[in-house]
């Protein structure tokens, strides 16, 4: 994987952990708790030889006013330049040991040990720590790859249901953002990713690949890249609307439906680009139905999101062929009236 920062490896390994003896330096750990618990035979051993840093993976903890405590505890640890950060957990361990790593000392190294779904197939490449301010979603970050990614599949094994479908919620994303025919093939194969840890492999690699291509030619984020967002304008907005009762990648399922359906209605989508994808995103995203989301809070959070460019909203839509980019257009009551009747009618349940 090529980064700014100079090439990194991402493993997919036999074993739990990277080999601490090719640490170049001492070693201090930023662990996810239920992760140490829910593994400890393998990983005790090694958490309790090394500083270790235990969060309780939620929302809150990466919220910029937790990290005076994580600074004292890794300074109590006796952290200094030359050591090196390993994060072993799902995004929010990420996001936090990345934005550690990248200012604590002015910059120390990082390996990640992806966790969750969602993070061995999506999060833990493209460099990005996106770290919470009170209620306001991913505010501060930076750019700052990881030396290294270890990703083993066997943690996938102790995920809940419900993580599993979070994580398919952005493989179906990049699939969908390669070409409708990427798409059309995972969705052929969904119910499969749940039955067969060989299915959902390839499709874990499958979508690191995707996205390190996309990646790769935006890492900063300034063009191409724009469109891995699909899906992320109204998921994020659902996220806030409901205090984050749905988790990330569903929402995002939810938010790229609603993105087709807004798309559909308002154009350049089509029934069809609609209908195409409305069966698989419906399934990742079911059972969700009952938790309200209020129709203008959603509007109004979606008006607020970072990527947008004055008061005109910039989007991530299916054209009429299917094929996702960025579409530019007013925020207005016909936008708000899509969001609404997407709300009523066509949510899924
Ligand atoms: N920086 C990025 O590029 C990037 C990209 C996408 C998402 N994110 C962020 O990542 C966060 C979501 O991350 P996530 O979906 O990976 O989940 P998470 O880190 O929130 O973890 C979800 C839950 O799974 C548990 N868990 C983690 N690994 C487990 C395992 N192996 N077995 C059992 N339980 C386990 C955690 O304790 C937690 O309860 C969001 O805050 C999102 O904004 C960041
Ligand atoms: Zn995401």
């Amino acid at each position: 994987m090529q980064s700014h920062a100079g090439p990194y490896r991402v493993d997919f390994a036999g074993d739990p952990l990277p080999p601490f003896d090719e640490l170049p330096g001492g070693a201090h750990l930023v662990v996810d708790e239920q992760v140490g618990r829910l593994h400890a035979a393998a990983l005790s051993p090694v958490l309790d030889s090394f500083p270790t840093l235990r969060i309780g993976a939620t929302e809150a903890a990466k919220s910029l006013e937790q990290f005076p405590d994580y600074v004292r505890v890794l300074v109590s640890g006796g952290i200094r330049r030359g050591d090196v950060i390993v994060a072993v957990g799902g995004g929010v361990v990420q996001d936090i040991a990345c934005f550690l790593a990248a200012t604590l000392m002015r910059g120390l190294e990082w390996w990640f040990v992806p966790t969750t779904l969602l993070a061995q197939a999506d999060s833990c490449i493209g460099s990005k720590s996106s770290i919470n301010v009170g209620d306001l979603k991913n505010l501060l970050g930076t750019f700052t790859p990881p030396a290294r990614v270890h990703v083993w599949a066997g943690y996938l094994e102790t995920l809940e249901e419900r993580e599993l479908h979070s994580g398919v919620g952005e493989m179906l994303k990049v699939h969908a953002i390669e070409a409708p025919g990427s798409f059309d093939r995972i969705a052929h194969d969904y119910d499969l990713l749940f039955e067969d840890a060989g299915v959902m492999q390839r499709y874990v690699r499958a979508s690191l690949e995707i996205k390190r291509r996309i990646v790769e030619e935006d890492e900063f984020d300034r063009g191409p890249r724009n469109v891995m967002n699909y899906g992320h304008s109204f998921g994020h907005a659902i996220e806030s609307a409901t205090r984050f009762a749905i988790p990330h990648g569903i929402a995002v399922t939810i938010g790229m439906d609603m993105a087709n359906f807004v798309s559909m209605l308002l154009g350049p989508g089509t029934a069809e680009t609609y209908e195409r994808m409305r069966t698989t995103l419906a399934a990742n995203a079911a059972g969700y139905g009952d938790v309200a989301i209020e129709a203008g809070t959603l509007v109004e959070a979606i008006g607020k999101d970072k990527k947008n460019v004055g008061s005109e909203l910039r989007l991530v839509l299916p054209d009429e062929s299917g094929r996702i980019g960025i579409v530019r257009r007013p925020n207005d009551e016909a936008f708000s009236a899509a969001c609404d009747e997407y709300l009523r009618e066509a949510r899924p349940r």
